[in-house]
């Protein structure tokens, strides 16, 4: 496995594997990989020749007040992880090198950008969509795969990438959890066991919203009343937003249809977690 720090190297592999008749994959992350993360690698795996994992704790999606600084690396796991999947290499590029000294240009998508997590963390999307183009624009990738996890982050990159007619294809895989469904997120190593314990509330949520779509149930306040109950039960965990939007504009929708996306973010203690389910 290669480890490159440069865009131009990163470039030049790109252009060569793709020369010797190979689909090219992205993986772009911020390190302190879990499951989640692998299944986007087995996925760029299975349907790619080659396979580029990023990994830049990038500056710009993080507000003032955030947790930039104590965000978690590790990175010799993240490596010996990577190698046993067969990664062909990693992109590890200083922040200096995405962010040339005096650099001022942004990608901003407005509207999508400041819905959901984009309102509740002001400029957060701003800068992923702005490390994620350029990673595209350095890495040549034909395909790029994401999280539904991080559902609003999908929308806002998918209207980038038709907007921008960057040609990468985006692929999006599903929700990894653990054992007792809490979603994975790097986030979760914050929790205290009790706050852990505390965090499965943003899961029943979710479960009992798909539960009430099952049974019949499409008035999107009705729905979202089934989700707020559960979190009566745990006061101390801080609804941040529970949204039924269209999946495309990130607009709230009155009647959840199939592809709607039903979104909760929660504050446990100081960590944010995000939950969500896409009604069939
Ligand atoms: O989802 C993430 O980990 C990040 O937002 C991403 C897409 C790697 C951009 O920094």
């Amino acid at each position: 496995m290669r480890i490159i720090q440069t865009i131009a190297e990163l470039r030049q592999w790109s252009r060569e594997a793709r020369r010797a008749g190979n689909l090219i994959g992205l993986v772009p992350t911020m390190g302190a990989l879990h499951a989640g993360h692998l299944s986007l690698v087995h996925a760029a795996k299975a349907q790619c020749g080659r396979v580029a994992v990023s990994i830049f704790v990038n500056p710009t999606q993080f507000g003032p007040t955030e947790d930039l600084a104590k965000y978690p690396r590790t990175w010799d796991a993240d490596c010996a992880a990577l190698e046993a999947e067969g990664v062909d290499v990693v992109f590890a590029p200083v922040p200096e090198e995405i962010y040339r000294p005096g650099s001022s240009t942004f990608v901003e998508v407005e509207g999508l950008g400041s819905r959901l997590d984009g309102q509740s963390r002001p400029g957060h999307f701003r800068g992923v969509a702005t490390v994620v183009a350029k990673l595209l624009i350095a890495a040549e990738p034909d395909r790029a795969y994401f999280g539904q996890k991080d559902a609003a982050q999908v929308a806002v990159l998918r209207r980038m990438v038709a907007d921008l007619g960057l040609p990468v294809e985006l692929k999006i895989c599903p929700i990894v959890r653990e054992p007792d469904g809490l979603a994975m997120s790097s986030r979760n190593r914050y929790l205290s066991a009790e706050e852990r314990q505390r965090a499965l509330v943003l899961r029943q949520a979710i479960d009992a919203v798909a539960a009430s779509i099952a049974g019949g149930e499409r008035d999107s306040e009705v729905l979202k009343a089934v989700a707020r109950a559960n979190f009566a039960d745990q006061p101390s965990v801080q609804i941040d937003y529970i949204a039924a939007v269209d999946w495309a504009t990130l607009l709230p929708v009155a009647i959840v249809a199939p592809g709607t996306l039903f979104a909760v973010a929660a504050w446990v203690g100081e960590t944010r977690l995000l939950d969500n389910f896409i009604a069939p």
